[in-house]
C-alpha cells in the first residue's frame, strides 16, 4: 500500500528518494511524488499517477534537487488516482491569493477518520482543499498551528487527529528539517552510514543500502529529524530513546534474477524458503516460539503458556487465514486441542465469548496487516493474554506486539499473491501443532521424530512439484478462455481449494470458487457445465473414496474435471477428465505440496491472460488500512 521515503543531508537526495519508492513500488500504487527544500527557492514538488520511473525522469527534466525532502506512493483510498490526490499535499496557509507559495509539505500513509470535521473547521479558517483525500486536512492542521516550530505543530496537531498515520513533514522556514509522527502505521528512521544523514522510511526495505542502522517508531511518537542529529518524544511529549537496530534489508534480495516475475521467483524459492525456516531445528521445543534473547531458560516461558492453554483461536486475513484453516485440522487431529479460526476483520467487529486460557494465533505474512493487528488488540483487550504470530517480518509490529512468535524464512516476499508466504507459514503452525501435541502428551518421541524427519523431506518433494510446470502451462492455456472456475477439496485440502481459488482471481481476474466437495450437491453443483473447468485436489486420504464420488457427480452433469492426484489414487485422465499426477503422497503435510500446482496454475493463466501478475488491478501487498 502507501510508501513514505523521506531524507535530510548535504547531498542531492532526490535519488534517494526516488530509489526509495522504487523499492517500495511492490506493495501496489497508484500515484506518487516528491517534494523537497530547494536551495533559496522554498517547497517544490513533483507528482503524478505513472510509474516511479516516469517521476524520476520528471524530476531530470527540471532539474529538481534540494538535501531535504520526502516522497510518497499512493494507494487509493479517499480519492481517485488522481494528480491532485497524489502527495505530497501543500499548505498555502488561510486565504491563500493567487501568488501561492507553499509553507507545509506532508506525505501520510493511513486513514484520518475525523476529516470531515477537522475540512469543515479549516475550511471556515480560509484553508483552500486541493484534493478529495483526507490526507489534506493534516497539512492544513500543521500549518494552522506552526509557531515558528515543526516540532510544537506536529505534536498539536497528531493530538487532534483519530485513525491511523505515519506522516513526514517538511516547513518552507526551516530548511534542514523533517518531522515524522506515526500512529497505527508503520515509520522507521535510519540513520546514515556518515553519523550525519537522517532518513525515515514506512519500511525499512527503502532505505536498503544508504543505511542498515534503524529506530522503530512506536506508537505516538513524534521524531525530529535533522542533520546529525534527531529526537524522539512520546504520545505525552516526553523525550524518549528508542533501541537502534542493525537490519540487513539487502536490495539483492528484491532482484527479479533470470525470473519474468516475482511471482513465479517466489513460487520457486519454495524449497530454499522451507528449508531455511527449518534451518538448525533439531527437536521440537517451545524455544522455536520465543524470539532470541527473551527469557532463560528459552522457552520456559511458552512451554507453561503452551501446557495451560485449552484452546487455540487463530486471526488472519486472505492467504494466512487459509493457512490457518489446514492448521485447525492439525491442532484438532494430532494435538487435540479446540481451535478456532477467525477473518480478522469479521473477529474484531463481533461479539465474542473470550476465554483467558486461550493461545491468539495471528498469521501475517507482512506483519502489519491493519485488521490481523486489530483483531490481535481486541483479543488481548477481551483479557487473552497469551498470544503468538506466525510471520515473515521479524522487526514488524505483529512481532513486537505478541507474546511468542515463530518467523518463517520465506525472504522478501514482493509479488501480491502471496506464495512462499503461505508454505513457509504452514511448515511454522505444522511444527506448532507437534509442540503442542509433544507437551500436552499426543505425540511419542518415536512419532514426533517421524513427523520432523517428513518435515525435513518437503524442500526435495517440492522439488518434484515444481517439475510439473509444463504439464500446468498446458492446463493454463485452457484456463484462460474461461471466465468462472469451480475449486474443490476436502478436509485438510478444503482451504488449499480456497487458497487456489483465491489465487487464480486476483491475478487473472477469472471468477473462482471453493467449495468443500460434499457441498456440491447442496447448490454449486447447479453451475456446472462443459464451460466450467473444475479443478480437484485429490491427494490419496481417509476421504479419497468420498471426493471420487463428488467427481463422478461433476462428470455426470458434462462438467470438464481437472485433478491434482496423487500417487494410488487410480485416478486416470480420460475423457473430460485431466490429470496432473502428484510424484508422491505426503500424508499430513499434503497441503504444502498440493498448493504449488495450484500456484503455477493461477501465474500462467494470468500470464496467458496479459495481466500485470505482480501489481494486480485494485490490490495492494500489505493492507495497512482498514
Ligand atoms: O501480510 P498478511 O499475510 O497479513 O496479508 C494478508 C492478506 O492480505 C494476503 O494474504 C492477501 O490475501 C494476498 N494477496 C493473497 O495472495
Amino acid at each position: 500500500m502507501c510508501g513514505i521515503v523521506g531524507a535530510v543531508s548535504t547531498r542531492n537526495i532526490v535519488p534517494i528518494l526516488v530509489q526509495g519508492l522504487q523499492r517500495l513500488e511492490y506493495r501496489g500504487y497508484d500515484s506518487c511524488g516528491l517534494a523537497v527544500q530547494a536551495a533559496g527557492n522554498g517547497l517544490r514538488r513533483i507528482r503524478g499517477i505513472a510509474r516511479v520511473a516516469d517521476l524520476a525522469q520528471q524530476c531530470e527534466q527540471e532539474g529538481l534537487q534540494g538535501t531535504t525532502g520526502i516522497a510518497h506512493t499512493r494507494w487509493a483510498t479517499h480519492g481517485a488516482p488522481a494528480v491532485a490526490n497524489a502527495h505530497p499535499h501543500f499548505s498555502f496557509g488561510p486565504n491563500a491569493g493567487a501568488e501561492r507559495r507553499a509553507r507545509v509539505t506532508l506525505v501520510h500513509n493511513g486513514i484520518i477518520e475525523n476529516h470531515e470535521a477537522l475540512h469543515a473547521e479549516l475550511a471556515a479558517k480560509g484553508y483552500r482543499f486541493d484534493s478529495q483525500t483526507d490526507t489534506e486536512v493534516i497539512v492544513h492542521l500543521i500549518d494552522s498551528l506552526y509557531q515558528g516550530d515543526l516540532f510544537r505543530a506536529v505534536q498539536a496537531a497528531t493530538a487532534r487527529l483519530r485513525g491511523s498515520y505515519s506522516i513526514a513533514v517538511l516547513h518552507r522556514d526551516e530548511p534542514g528539517r523533517l518531522v515524522a509522527a506515526r500512529q497505527g502505521s508503520p515509520l522507521v528512521l535510519g540513520l546514515g552510514y556518515d553519523g550525519k544523514e537522517r532518513f525515515v522510511a514506512s519500511d525499512a526495505m527503502a532505505l536498503a543500502g544508504v543505511t542498515d542502522q534503524f529506530i522503530y517508531l512506536e506508537e505516538g511518537d513524534v521524531a525530529d529529524v535533522q542533520l546529525g542529529k534527531h529526537w524522539i518524544a512520546d504520545r505525552s511529549g516526553r523525550t524518549v530513546e528508542r533501541a537502534t537496530r542493525t537490519v540487513h534489508a539487502t536490495a539483492a534480495a528484491a532482484e527479479l534474477g533470470p525470473y519474468r516475475h516475482y511471482m513465479q521467483k517466489e513460487i520457486f524459492e519454495q524449497p530454499r524458503a522451507v528449508a531455511d525456516t527449518l534451518d538448525g531445528v533439531e527437536a521440537l521445543t517451545p524455544a522455536l516460539f520465543e524470539p532470541a534473547g527473551t527469557n532463560a531458560p528459552a522457552g520456559a516461558k511458552a512451554e507453561a503458556v503452551f501446557k495451560r492453554i485449552r484452546q487455540v483461536l487463530i486471526l488472519a486475513c486472505g492467504t494466512s487465514y487459509y493457512a490457518g484453516c489446514v492448521a485447525k485440522y492439525w491442532l484438532e487431529g494430532i494435538a487435540h486441542i479446540p481451535c478456532q479460526v477467525e477473518i480478522a476483520s469479521e473477529y474484531r467487529y463481533r461479539d465474542s465469548v473470550p476465554d483467558p486460557d486461550t493461545l491468539v494465533v495471528t498469521i501475517s505474512q507482512s506483519g502489519e496487516t491493519a485488521d490481523t493487528l486489530a483483531a490481535l488488540r481486541h483479543a488481548q483487550q477481551l483479557g487473552m493474554r497469551h498470544t503468538l504470530t506466525v510471520c515473515n517480518v521479524a522487526t514488524s509490529v505483529m512481532v513486537r506486539e505478541c507474546e511468542f512468535a515463530f518467523l518463517t524464512r520465506a525472504g522478501i516476499e514482493i509479488g501480491v499473491a502471496s506464495t512462499k508466504a503461505f508454505t513457509t507459514q504452514l511448515v511454522g503452525l505444522f511444527m506448532l501443532t507437534l509442540t503442542l501435541a509433544r507437551l500436552r502428551g499426543h505425540l511419542s518421541a518415536e512419532q514426533e521424530a517421524a513427523h520432523l524427519k517428513a518435515l525435513r523431506h518437503v524442500p526435495t518433494a517440492l522439488q518434484s512439484v515444481l517439475a510439473l510446470e509444463p504439464q500446468l502451462i498446458n492446463w493454463a492455456e485452457q484456463f484462460a478462455a474461461k471466465e468462472d472456475a469451480l475449486f474443490l477439496g476436502r478436509g485438510l485440502h478444503y482451504p488449499i481449494a480456497q487458497e487456489g481459488a483465491l489465487k487464480l482471481k486476483e491475478i487473472s481476474y477469472i471468477h473462482a470458487e471453493a467449495y468443500a466437495a460434499g457441498e456440491l450437491k447442496h447448490g454449486p453443483l447447479a453451475l456446472v457445465t462443459s464451460e466450467m473447468p473444475v479443478v480437484t485436489v485429490a491427494p490419496k486420504d481417509a476421504l479419497l473414496e468420498k471426493l471420487k464420488s463428488n467427481m463422478q457427480e461433476v462428470r455426470a452433469r458434462g462438467g470438464v474435471l481437472y485433478a491434482l492426484a496423487d500417487a494410488d489414487t487410480q485416478i486416470e485422465s480420460g475423457d473430460g477428465l485431466h490429470v496432473i499426477r502428484m510424484p508422491e503422497h505426503y500424508g499430513l503435510l499434503s497441503p504444502i505440496l498440493h498448493v504449488v500446482p495450484l500456484q503455477l496454475l493461477a501465474y500462467h493463466t494470468a500470464i496467458a491472460r496479459g495481466t500485470d501478475v505482480d501489481k494486480p488491478r485494485n490490490l495492494a501487498k500489505s493492507v495497512t488500512v482498514e
